[in-house]
């Protein structure tokens, strides 16, 4: 059974089409991903899941319920820990906590039992008696999710719970995901970390410009990809002129799939090829062009490289252009499905 079900979901702000038709389901149990670089439109599909956003179209179900039509049935069901919140300074985490209580009709033998559970397990004791405004980042991501986890729900949907955190607030709240899993909670979340989706999910979707470009078990959509990357790096490698001659030789070669100038480390590129021979084809061809290869590695291809072949860029790429420091153009999208 699915525990949420999206179907083509249409959502404009004014003329930006933040979703595109998309179309998804979230099996029950399971600890689902969604990955997508920043403005793809993964907490518009969160917000709408959780029925604090309408879509303009399209037909939302969660646990079978209808959410455009019992949204009351839906929030019981589920906990939404959103991207950024602004807590109340003033109060005390455990204060907050027993208001959160209080939204959802707990009873107060209840919701102060629970309240007491969360903070053992999330291990907020030294400081959920002081005010919010003292917290670290870690503290108040806690807080926003032992606030979500209150009323027992059996869906719970974060919005980049682990974004700005240290390693070890960040592991922590990865511990507590899949222990939750482990009971049976869906966990639906959104990241634009690769790490986080690799370590986490068991599925995944990958986001980008509104729709779904990819979607499965993590390792499956990697392994389908098939072949190998290639990072290689010419000598005399020093502007993007080069870089961009280089790339065109390369992709005249039988056997590579895509290339990207990777420019953040000193222009290397990155090719997704068919087969180990390719490389020597690719060594030959540079050689003749009058480029020898400085280094070369290979690596099994990544979830990045799942996003390249679909989209024609990087996962940072595509973070640098929303970000605005590059101008990069949008190539033409390949569908995977
Ligand atoms: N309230 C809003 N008003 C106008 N545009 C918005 C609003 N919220 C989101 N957008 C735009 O919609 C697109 C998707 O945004 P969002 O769902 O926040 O993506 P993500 O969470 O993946 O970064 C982006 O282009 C974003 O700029
Ligand atoms: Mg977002």
């Amino acid at each position: 059974m699915n525990s949420i079900e999206l179907q083509n979901l249409e959502k404009s702000y004014g003329s930006v089409r933040a979703l595109r038709g998309l179309s998804l389901k979230v099996p029950q149990g399971c600890l689902y991903g969604l990955l997508g670089p920043n403005g793809a439109g993964k907490t518009t599909i969160l917000r709408i899941i959780s029925t604090l956003l309408a879509p303009d179209s399209g037909s939302v179900h969660v646990a079978g319920k209808d959410a455009l039509i019992d949204a009351r049935a839906v929030r019981k069901l589920l906990g939404y820990v959103a991207q950024e919140v602004s807590i109340d300074k003033i109060l005390t985490g455990r204060e907050l906590m027993s208001l959160q209580g209080d939204l959802y009709h707990l009873s107060n033998e209840d919701r102060d039992c629970r309240i007491g559970e969360l903070i053992e397990r999330l291990d907020m004791n030294d400081w959920i008696d002081r005010r919010c405004g003292t917290y670290s980042g870690g503290m108040r991501r806690k807080l926003d999710l032992a606030a979500g986890l209150l009323h027992k729900p059996r869906l719970i949907v974060l919005d980049e719970p682990t974004v700005g955190l240290d390693i070890e607030s960040r592991s922590a709240i990865w511990q507590l995901l899949l222990e939750l899993r482990g009971q049976g909670t869906t966990v639906l979340l959104s990241s634009h970390y690769l790490e986080e989706i690799e370590a986490l999910a068991d599925e995944m979707a990958i986001i980008d410009n509104g729709d779904v470009i990819a979607q499965g078990i993590p390792h499956r959509l990697k392994e389908q990809l098939g072949g190998d990357r290639v990072t290689l790096r010419v000598r005399e490698f020093s502007d993007e002129n080069e870089a961009s001659h280089v790339k065109k030789v390369l992709e005249g070669v039988q056997g590579v799939r895509q290339v990207v100038i990777n420019r953040l480390q000193g222009f290397s590129l990155n090719c997704l090829i068919d087969k180990d021979e390719v490389i020597a084809q690719l060594r030959d061809q540079l050689l003749q062009e009058g480029f020898s290869v400085f280094s070369l590695s290979q690596s099994k291809p990544s979830l990045d490289d799942v996003y390249l072949q679909a989209t024609g860029r990087t996962l940072q790429d595509a973070e640098l252009a929303v970000a605005g420091i590059r101008d990069f153009k949008l190539e033409k999208k390949k569908s995977m499905r």
